[in-house]
């Protein structure tokens, strides 16, 4: 058992705490100087979590040195007792309030802290930003707040410490406020509260303070035990991941370990990511005797279905309301550890949960360096380094993000035979890519037209197909799109050009810029435009249309009629022109989620052609896709 040394410390305040709750993991974060150990000294104390004599022993030492009590010496006075050998956990300090208990976690600053964060050695359900009144927020400050969304991480409380500093003056405190949150919420993270507190004097942490009589919020103590306790893994959706498949007589048991929910006899379950269903007809628990009805998390069990299903290890079941994330890419907090650096275009076996399947690290996005959390370029991510990158496999994954479902979020790297690196999934920028492209209705049958396509292209004397322009906005998608269009129609073609400002203004206007909008927009663009080209059409598109998957899709509705035509320009060159100062927008946060800023664009792999328009003029670029149109569209297919 781990025994902390402060933990069977007598807590008056603490009477009244369920002692079956499970303690609330804070970690506590910020600036060196900001006075974390002075607030962690003073909410032992407040809180009664302090033993015997300890308050006592730290006023001596500061009376020795000539100082006010210095809160920050509790910290010290407990390290020393660790250093020898009193304590065998030494990295957790817990406290109870009259609510909850609380268990203040290892914090950044110890090497072990992030590489216990990111593998599942340790994990947080909140954590407390300590920022410097009269210093407000300082670099580190940024890189804490940056590690907070690394582990995903959203319940923050924000203390703005040593009030006494600035005479407890409401102005400052306004502005050290809105600085924070703004960088919080550049982020993603919405802090819970931000509060004034003097952890020195103990201003704002037990109780409201009368130097702060403007401050109408709650004290520090008061804010944590208003946090609401992360979901039990039983009470998060089902994720049932299949471990193996045994035959008993003429029973297929589906054998493994109920993750998080629960699951019962007659639920209809959803399999992904094949997307089959079947009921389960009976649960098989070897560790209990008699009939078994339900099981829930943490229970290695068996089931048989109603329904002979493909079902094989690294499966997941779920409920059909409450399904996992199903995609090929996605975006990762990695903690890497191998010997050899993460770099682009490596392949290493991903393992969550049962699951094991190769992934590609297809871009590396940013690397912390663990020692003082600076961010250097990323082109790799040495051992023992935090990066962001966006890994990518071959086939479709069933997973959660992390702040989802801890569970089905977390997984390992590995390199040959090496564990390699821990990771976080996050589906930030990325859109589920669940089918939803099923038909809904029943009891419907395509009808075959007496106009073949073959006869249009002889009427039309040219070929139809659709040339998918993608590229980032401002790479001249729309400007090239209809110069080809009106050059085409001057020769007599069938043309016609789909832009995406167009098509929101009508088939589309119902859609946003979040990835799952974005998705649906290129389907619905991908089918239209493959009726078109059916049509006779010659079909311009002129979407931005960030991702591999989506495209892919498009190109499946009508493979044969398909043309990837990647419209190139660096981000750079794009944010130069910024036609409609969208970029600008974007790089004030007055647009959210865009394209090359704040939204992910992957380039396509193989085009079928690629206009650089970084390098080539308007005009030698129309005569490109004019050349290349010719080439393939020409000619109307019978041999003409
Ligand atoms: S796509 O991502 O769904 O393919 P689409 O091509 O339809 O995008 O629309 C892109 C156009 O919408 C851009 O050229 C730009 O004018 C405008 N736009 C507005 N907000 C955004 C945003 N957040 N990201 C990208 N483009 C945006």
């Amino acid at each position: 058992m781990t025994t902390a040394l402060n933990q069977p410390a007598p807590a008056p305040a603490a009477a009244a705490a369920s002692t079956d709750l499970a303690p609330l993991k804070l970690v506590i974060v910020g600036h060196v100087d900001h006075g974390k150990s002075t607030l962690i000294g003073r909410l032992l104390h407040d809180t009664g979590a302090l033993p015997d004599g300890k308050a006592e022993a730290v006023k001596a030492m500061s009376d020795r040195r000539g100082m006010p009590m210095e809160w920050a010496f509790v910290l010290d006075a407990l390290q020393a007792e660790r250093d020898q050998g009193i304590t065998i956990d030494t990295t957790q300090i817990f406290f109870k309030t009259a609510t909850r208990p609380y268990v203040i976690i290892d914090a950044p600053g110890h090497k072990e802290f992030l590489k216990n964060m990111v593998s599942g050695a340790a994990s947080a359900d909140a954590a407390i930003l300590v920022v410097d009144a009269k210093d407000g927020v300082q670099e580190q400050t940024r890189r804490h707040g940056y590690i907070l969304h690394l582990l995903g991480l959203e319940q923050v409380v924000v203390a703005v410490n040593k009030m006494d500093l600035v005479d407890y003056d409401q102005g400052r405190f306004e502005a050290v406020a809105a600085e924070v949150r703004a960088y919080l919420i550049s982020m993603g993270i919405a802090p819970v509260h931000i509060l004034p507190v003097s952890a020195r004097h103990g201003d704002g942490l037990a109780a409201t303070s009368d130097r702060m009589p403007w401050f109408k919020g709650p004290p520090l103590i008061a804010a944590l035990d208003d946090l609401p306790a992360k979901p039990l893994p039983v009470d998060l959706p089902l994720r049932f991941p299949i471990q193996d498949i045994y035959k008993f007589d003429d029973r297929r048991i589906l054998a493994g370990r109920i993750e998080s929910g629960r699951l019962t006899v007659g639920d209809a379950l959803l399999f992904s990511p094949t997307n089959a269903r079947a009921r389960v007809k009976s649960i098989e628990a070897w560790a209990i005797d008699g009939p078994v009805t339900s099981a829930s998390a943490g229970q290695s069990i068996g089931i048989t279905l109603d329904d002979q299903l493909f079902v094989e290890r690294g499966h997941v079941a779920s409920h059909a309301t409450e399904p996992p994330v199903e995609t090929n890419v996605f975006r990762a907090r990695i903690f890497w550890l191998g010997r050899a650096p993460m770099e682009v275009g490596r392949r290493y076996k991903l393992k969550l949960a049962t699951m094991e399947h190769p992934v590609e690290v297809q871009a590396i996005e940013r690397v912390i360096e663990v020692g003082d959390l600076s961010e250097r370029p990323a082109d790799r991510i040495e051992r023992n380094e935090v990066g962001e990158v966006i890994l990518r496999a071959r086939a479709t994954l069933a997973l959660d993000p992390f702040t989802d479902n801890p569970k089905l979020g977390r997984f390992v790297l590995i390199d040959g035979y090496d564990m390699a690196g821990g990771g976080l999934v996050s589906m930030e920028g990325f859109p589920d890519q669940r089918q939803r492209t099923a038909p809904t209705s029943q009891n419907i049958t395509a009808v075959e037209h007496r106009v073949t396509t073959d006869a249009r292209w002889s009427a039309n004397g040219h070929k139809s197909g659709i040339l998918w322009l993608t590229g980032l906005s401002g790479a001249g998608k729309s400007t090239l799109a209809v110069e080809l269009e009106q050059a085409l129609f001057r020769k007599g073609w069938q043309a016609y050009v789909l832009d995406g400002d167009n098509i929101r203004f009508g088939l589309s206007a119902d859609l946003g810029f979040a990835p799952e909008d974005r998705a649906e927009n290129i389907r619905r663009v991908g089918e239209v435009a493959a009726l078109f080209a059916r049509a006779g059409v010659l079909v311009i598109t002129a979407f931005i249309s960030p991702y591999r998957e989506d495209r892919d899709r498009a190109r499946a509705v009508a493979p044969e009629l398909f043309h990837e035509v990647h419209v190139k320009a660096d981000l750079a060159i794009c944010e130069g022109r910024d036609p409609k100062g969208l970029y600008k927008k974007a790089r004030t946060g007055e647009i959210a989620e865009f394209t090359g800023i704040s939204a992910p664009y992957e380039e396509p792999d193989s085009p079928d052609l690629e206009v650089d328009t970084g390098a080539l003029s308007l005009q030698e670029s129309v005569a490109r896709l004019l050349g290349y149109v010719e080439a393939n569209f020409g000619g109307n297919g019978n041999g003409r």
